[in-house]
Protein backbone atom coordinates (compact mmCIF):
# COMPACT_ATOMS: atom_id res chain seq x y z
CA UNK A 1 0.00 0.00 0.00
CA UNK A 2 1.31 3.43 -0.85
CA UNK A 3 0.59 7.45 0.35
CA UNK A 4 -0.23 7.97 3.55
CA UNK A 5 -3.43 7.43 6.01
CA UNK A 6 -5.24 10.69 7.27
CA UNK A 7 -4.83 11.37 10.60
CA UNK A 8 -7.72 11.20 13.39
CA UNK A 9 -10.60 13.31 12.61
CA UNK A 10 -13.07 13.53 14.97
CA UNK A 11 -16.01 13.49 12.50
CA UNK A 12 -15.29 9.91 11.65
CA UNK A 13 -16.88 9.21 14.65
CA UNK A 14 -19.82 11.56 14.56
CA UNK A 15 -22.90 9.06 14.95
CA UNK A 16 -21.40 7.53 17.86
CA UNK A 17 -20.19 11.04 19.24
CA UNK A 18 -23.88 12.40 18.41
CA UNK A 19 -25.47 9.21 20.37
CA UNK A 20 -23.44 10.06 23.64
CA UNK A 21 -24.01 13.80 23.51
CA UNK A 22 -27.70 13.20 23.50
CA UNK A 23 -27.62 10.64 26.55
CA UNK A 24 -24.84 12.47 28.74
CA UNK A 25 -26.97 15.09 30.81
CA UNK A 26 -29.43 11.96 31.76
CA UNK A 27 -27.06 9.39 32.44
CA UNK A 28 -26.05 9.21 35.97
CA UNK A 29 -22.50 9.09 36.82
CA UNK A 30 -21.56 5.70 38.10
CA UNK A 31 -22.97 4.29 34.31
CA UNK A 32 -20.72 7.32 32.44
CA UNK A 33 -17.66 4.97 31.64
CA UNK A 34 -20.62 2.39 30.54
CA UNK A 35 -21.68 5.14 27.98
CA UNK A 36 -18.08 6.45 26.99
CA UNK A 37 -17.12 2.79 25.96
CA UNK A 38 -18.50 3.80 22.50
CA UNK A 39 -15.68 6.04 21.84
CA UNK A 40 -12.52 5.20 21.29
CA UNK A 41 -10.51 6.43 24.00
CA UNK A 42 -7.79 8.25 21.37
CA UNK A 43 -11.27 10.23 19.72
CA UNK A 44 -12.18 11.21 23.51
CA UNK A 45 -8.90 12.38 23.95
CA UNK A 46 -8.77 13.93 20.82
CA UNK A 47 -12.57 15.49 21.81
CA UNK A 48 -11.11 17.31 24.86
CA UNK A 49 -8.56 19.42 22.85
CA UNK A 50 -11.14 20.11 19.66
CA UNK A 51 -14.20 20.41 21.77
CA UNK A 52 -16.42 20.61 18.41
CA UNK A 53 -19.58 22.89 19.91
CA UNK A 54 -21.87 20.66 17.53
CA UNK A 55 -21.43 18.01 20.82
CA UNK A 56 -22.44 20.78 22.96
CA UNK A 57 -23.60 18.31 25.80
CA UNK A 58 -20.81 16.25 25.53
CA UNK A 59 -17.88 18.79 25.61
CA UNK A 60 -19.52 20.99 28.75
CA UNK A 61 -19.43 17.46 30.71
CA UNK A 62 -15.34 17.36 29.34
CA UNK A 63 -12.56 19.88 31.76
CA UNK A 64 -11.45 22.59 29.16
CA UNK A 65 -7.32 22.51 28.10
CA UNK A 66 -5.28 24.47 29.84
CA UNK A 67 -3.22 26.63 27.67
CA UNK A 68 0.14 25.68 25.48
CA UNK A 69 2.01 27.32 27.86
CA UNK A 70 0.85 25.47 30.63
CA UNK A 71 0.63 22.16 29.40
CA UNK A 72 4.70 22.99 28.22
CA UNK A 73 5.68 24.06 31.70
CA UNK A 74 3.95 20.70 33.12
CA UNK A 75 4.68 18.30 30.77
CA UNK A 76 7.33 19.61 28.52
CA UNK A 77 4.92 19.11 25.41
CA UNK A 78 1.32 20.10 24.37
CA UNK A 79 -1.20 19.93 22.32
CA UNK A 80 -1.84 15.89 19.96
CA UNK A 81 2.14 15.45 20.95
CA UNK A 82 1.37 15.39 24.68
CA UNK A 83 -2.20 13.79 23.95
CA UNK A 84 -0.19 10.83 22.30
CA UNK A 85 1.78 10.39 25.41
CA UNK A 86 -1.10 10.83 27.95
CA UNK A 87 -3.23 8.42 25.74
CA UNK A 88 -0.07 5.82 25.83
CA UNK A 89 0.29 5.77 29.16
CA UNK A 90 -3.69 5.52 30.37
CA UNK A 91 -3.66 2.97 27.86
CA UNK A 92 -1.32 1.09 29.83
CA UNK A 93 -2.10 1.16 33.04
CA UNK A 94 -6.01 0.27 31.92
CA UNK A 95 -4.38 -2.31 30.85
CA UNK A 96 -2.30 -3.78 33.17
CA UNK A 97 -5.28 -3.52 35.78
CA UNK A 98 -7.71 -5.35 33.73
CA UNK A 99 -4.71 -8.37 33.40
CA UNK A 100 -4.30 -8.50 36.84
CA UNK A 101 -7.07 -7.29 39.08
CA UNK A 102 -10.75 -9.10 38.96
CA UNK A 103 -12.43 -6.05 40.29
CA UNK A 104 -13.85 -3.85 37.32
CA UNK A 105 -12.30 -0.42 36.46
CA UNK A 106 -15.73 1.06 36.72
CA UNK A 107 -16.35 0.04 39.95
CA UNK A 108 -12.69 0.44 41.19
CA UNK A 109 -11.16 4.17 42.68
CA UNK A 110 -8.21 5.49 41.32
CA UNK A 111 -6.13 7.91 42.79
CA UNK A 112 -3.75 10.45 40.71
CA UNK A 113 -0.42 11.55 42.87
CA UNK A 114 1.00 14.57 42.20
CA UNK A 115 -2.13 15.28 39.07
CA UNK A 116 -0.92 18.66 38.23
CA UNK A 117 -3.46 19.86 35.58
CA UNK A 118 -5.36 17.03 35.69
CA UNK A 119 -4.09 15.60 31.92
CA UNK A 120 -4.57 12.17 32.82
CA UNK A 121 -7.55 11.99 35.57
CA UNK A 122 -9.36 13.52 32.60
CA UNK A 123 -9.17 10.64 30.24
CA UNK A 124 -9.34 7.98 33.09
CA UNK A 125 -13.07 9.78 32.99
CA UNK A 126 -13.83 7.07 30.07
CA UNK A 127 -13.27 3.88 32.35
CA UNK A 128 -14.19 4.90 36.30
CA UNK A 129 -17.32 7.14 37.22
CA UNK A 130 -16.02 10.59 37.87
CA UNK A 131 -17.00 10.49 41.95
CA UNK A 132 -14.64 7.77 41.86
CA UNK A 133 -11.49 9.41 40.72
CA UNK A 134 -8.95 11.56 43.34
CA UNK A 135 -5.95 13.68 42.91
CA UNK A 136 -3.68 15.13 45.29
CA UNK A 137 -0.68 17.89 44.36
CA UNK A 138 0.97 19.78 46.87
CA UNK A 139 1.36 22.85 44.43
CA UNK A 140 -1.41 25.04 44.91
CA UNK A 141 -1.80 25.99 41.49
CA UNK A 142 -1.92 22.65 40.00
CA UNK A 143 -5.36 22.68 41.71
CA UNK A 144 -6.30 25.62 40.54
CA UNK A 145 -5.39 24.72 37.01
CA UNK A 146 -7.94 21.88 37.70
CA UNK A 147 -10.35 23.99 39.40
CA UNK A 148 -10.57 26.67 36.11
CA UNK A 149 -10.77 23.42 34.09
CA UNK A 150 -13.90 22.19 35.64
CA UNK A 151 -12.33 19.14 36.19
CA UNK A 152 -14.57 16.67 38.19
CA UNK A 153 -13.46 14.27 41.05
CA UNK A 154 -12.35 15.02 44.60
CA UNK A 155 -9.27 17.02 44.62
CA UNK A 156 -7.37 18.13 47.20
CA UNK A 157 -3.50 19.67 48.40
CA UNK A 158 -0.97 17.08 49.93
CA UNK A 159 1.74 17.49 51.78
CA UNK A 160 5.22 17.52 50.04
CA UNK A 161 6.50 15.14 52.41
CA UNK A 162 3.63 13.28 53.14
CA UNK A 163 2.87 11.19 56.01
CA UNK A 164 -0.71 10.97 55.20
CA UNK A 165 -2.51 12.08 52.47
CA UNK A 166 -6.20 14.32 52.75
CA UNK A 167 -8.75 11.45 51.88
CA UNK A 168 -9.79 8.75 54.59
CA UNK A 169 -9.79 6.03 52.27
CA UNK A 170 -8.09 3.47 49.78
CA UNK A 171 -7.68 3.33 46.67
CA UNK A 172 -7.67 0.45 44.10
CA UNK A 173 -4.75 2.27 41.95
CA UNK A 174 -2.74 4.89 42.36
CA UNK A 175 -0.77 5.97 39.46
CA UNK A 176 2.11 9.18 39.79
CA UNK A 177 3.22 9.98 36.22
CA UNK A 178 6.57 11.83 36.29
CA UNK A 179 6.40 12.67 40.16
CA UNK A 180 9.28 10.29 40.88
CA UNK A 181 11.54 12.01 38.12
CA UNK A 182 11.59 14.43 40.38
CA UNK A 183 11.63 13.94 43.86
CA UNK A 184 15.05 14.03 46.67
CA UNK A 185 15.76 11.01 48.37
CA UNK A 186 13.90 11.46 51.14
CA UNK A 187 10.55 12.58 49.60
CA UNK A 188 10.40 9.87 47.47
CA UNK A 189 10.64 6.90 50.25
CA UNK A 190 8.24 9.66 51.92
CA UNK A 191 6.10 9.04 49.77
CA UNK A 192 6.41 5.40 49.12
CA UNK A 193 5.52 4.60 52.49
CA UNK A 194 2.86 6.72 52.83
CA UNK A 195 1.24 5.45 49.51
CA UNK A 196 0.90 2.02 50.43
CA UNK A 197 -1.47 3.19 53.55
CA UNK A 198 -3.44 3.91 50.73
CA UNK A 199 -3.70 1.49 48.61
CA UNK A 200 -6.01 -1.82 49.04
CA UNK A 201 -3.99 -5.12 49.06
CA UNK A 202 -5.22 -6.04 45.93
CA UNK A 203 -4.66 -2.86 44.36
CA UNK A 204 -1.88 -1.45 42.22
CA UNK A 205 0.91 1.08 42.25
CA UNK A 206 2.27 2.61 38.86
CA UNK A 207 4.96 5.31 39.00
CA UNK A 208 7.14 6.53 36.33
CA UNK A 209 10.71 6.41 36.86
CA UNK A 210 13.80 7.72 35.02
CA UNK A 211 16.67 5.24 33.41
CA UNK A 212 20.32 6.85 33.93
CA UNK A 213 20.47 7.83 30.27
CA UNK A 214 18.05 10.99 31.28
CA UNK A 215 21.08 12.73 32.24
CA UNK A 216 22.95 13.06 28.65
CA UNK A 217 19.85 14.80 28.00
CA UNK A 218 19.38 17.02 30.83
CA UNK A 219 21.11 20.60 30.85
CA UNK A 220 22.30 19.45 27.68
CA UNK A 221 24.14 16.61 29.10
CA UNK A 222 26.75 18.78 30.91
CA UNK A 223 26.63 16.58 34.25
CA UNK A 224 26.09 13.56 32.19
CA UNK A 225 29.19 11.51 33.79
CA UNK A 226 28.89 12.84 36.70
CA UNK A 227 25.17 12.17 37.17
CA UNK A 228 25.34 8.60 35.88
CA UNK A 229 28.54 7.37 38.33
CA UNK A 230 26.23 8.52 41.07
CA UNK A 231 23.05 6.52 39.47
CA UNK A 232 25.50 3.67 38.97
CA UNK A 233 27.08 3.60 42.74
CA UNK A 234 24.10 4.98 44.90
CA UNK A 235 21.65 3.79 42.67
CA UNK A 236 19.94 7.13 42.93
CA UNK A 237 20.48 10.69 41.34
CA UNK A 238 19.30 13.73 41.58
CA UNK A 239 19.63 17.78 41.13
CA UNK A 240 17.51 19.78 43.43
CA UNK A 241 16.18 22.67 42.20
CA UNK A 242 16.32 25.81 43.22
CA UNK A 243 13.80 26.00 45.87
CA UNK A 244 13.19 26.39 50.00
CA UNK A 245 14.40 23.44 51.83
CA UNK A 246 11.75 21.81 53.86
CA UNK A 247 13.54 20.07 56.91
CA UNK A 248 17.01 20.68 55.26
CA UNK A 249 16.21 18.88 52.37
CA UNK A 250 14.82 20.36 48.87
CA UNK A 251 12.20 17.98 47.58
CA UNK A 252 11.75 18.67 43.95
CA UNK A 253 14.64 18.53 41.22
CA UNK A 254 15.14 15.73 38.13
CA UNK A 255 15.47 12.12 39.53
CA UNK A 256 16.52 8.93 38.16
CA UNK A 257 17.07 5.77 40.00
CA UNK A 258 17.27 2.02 39.79
CA UNK A 259 14.91 -0.88 40.12
CA UNK A 260 17.32 -1.96 42.57
CA UNK A 261 17.43 0.65 45.14
CA UNK A 262 13.16 1.07 44.32
CA UNK A 263 13.27 -2.62 45.83
CA UNK A 264 15.80 -1.99 48.41
CA UNK A 265 14.01 1.09 49.48
CA UNK A 266 10.38 0.01 49.29
CA UNK A 267 11.03 -3.93 50.88
CA UNK A 268 8.89 -4.17 53.40
CA UNK A 269 5.98 -2.62 51.58
CA UNK A 270 6.13 -2.76 48.20
CA UNK A 271 7.46 -5.64 45.51
CA UNK A 272 7.68 -4.91 41.96
CA UNK A 273 5.58 -6.09 39.57
CA UNK A 274 6.77 -5.56 35.88
CA UNK A 275 8.37 -2.81 33.96
CA UNK A 276 7.14 -1.46 30.81
CA UNK A 277 8.86 1.14 28.12
CA UNK A 278 6.68 3.63 25.67
CA UNK A 279 8.41 4.69 22.33
CA UNK A 280 6.64 7.52 22.59
CA UNK A 281 9.00 8.61 25.83
CA UNK A 282 11.36 6.38 26.68
CA UNK A 283 12.85 8.06 28.92
CA UNK A 284 9.30 7.82 31.20
CA UNK A 285 9.72 4.03 32.50
CA UNK A 286 6.42 2.57 33.77
CA UNK A 287 7.08 0.50 37.00
CA UNK A 288 4.27 -1.36 38.27
CA UNK A 289 4.69 -2.20 42.31
CA UNK A 290 2.49 -4.38 44.09
CA UNK A 291 1.81 -4.67 47.82
CA UNK A 292 4.31 -6.91 49.51
C1 LIG B 1 6.00 17.09 35.87
S1 LIG B 1 4.52 17.42 36.76
C2 LIG B 1 3.49 16.04 36.31
C3 LIG B 1 2.04 16.29 36.55
C4 LIG B 1 1.11 15.12 36.22
N1 LIG B 1 1.44 13.94 36.99
C5 LIG B 1 1.16 14.80 34.74
O1 LIG B 1 1.76 13.78 34.38
O2 LIG B 1 0.61 15.58 33.95
C6 LIG B 1 5.00 17.01 38.43
C7 LIG B 1 3.88 17.23 39.42
O3 LIG B 1 4.28 16.70 40.68
C8 LIG B 1 3.87 17.60 41.68
N2 LIG B 1 4.72 17.40 42.88
C9 LIG B 1 5.83 18.03 43.24
N3 LIG B 1 6.30 17.57 44.42
C10 LIG B 1 5.45 16.61 44.79
C11 LIG B 1 5.35 15.77 45.94
N4 LIG B 1 6.26 15.83 46.91
N5 LIG B 1 4.31 14.93 46.03
C12 LIG B 1 3.39 14.88 45.03
N6 LIG B 1 3.43 15.64 43.93
C13 LIG B 1 4.44 16.50 43.82
C14 LIG B 1 4.05 18.96 41.05
O4 LIG B 1 3.33 19.97 41.73
C15 LIG B 1 3.54 18.69 39.64
O5 LIG B 1 2.17 18.90 39.52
Amino acid sequence: MTGSSPGLAISFWDRILGEVDALITTTPPDAIPALLEAIPLDVFALLQLERPSRFGNLSNFLPTMPSGEVQESWNGAQGRELLRMSVDFVRRVVAKYKSEITKPLIESSVLDFGCGWGRLLRLMYRYVPHDQLYGVDPWKESLELCRASNLKGHLALSDYVPTSLPFDRRFDMIYAFSVFTHLSQKTARRVLSTLRHYLADSGLLFITIRPKEYWRFHDGGKEAEERIAAHDREGFSFVPHGREPIDGDITYGDTSFTLDWLADATKDEWVIDSTDYSMGDLLQVIVTLKPS
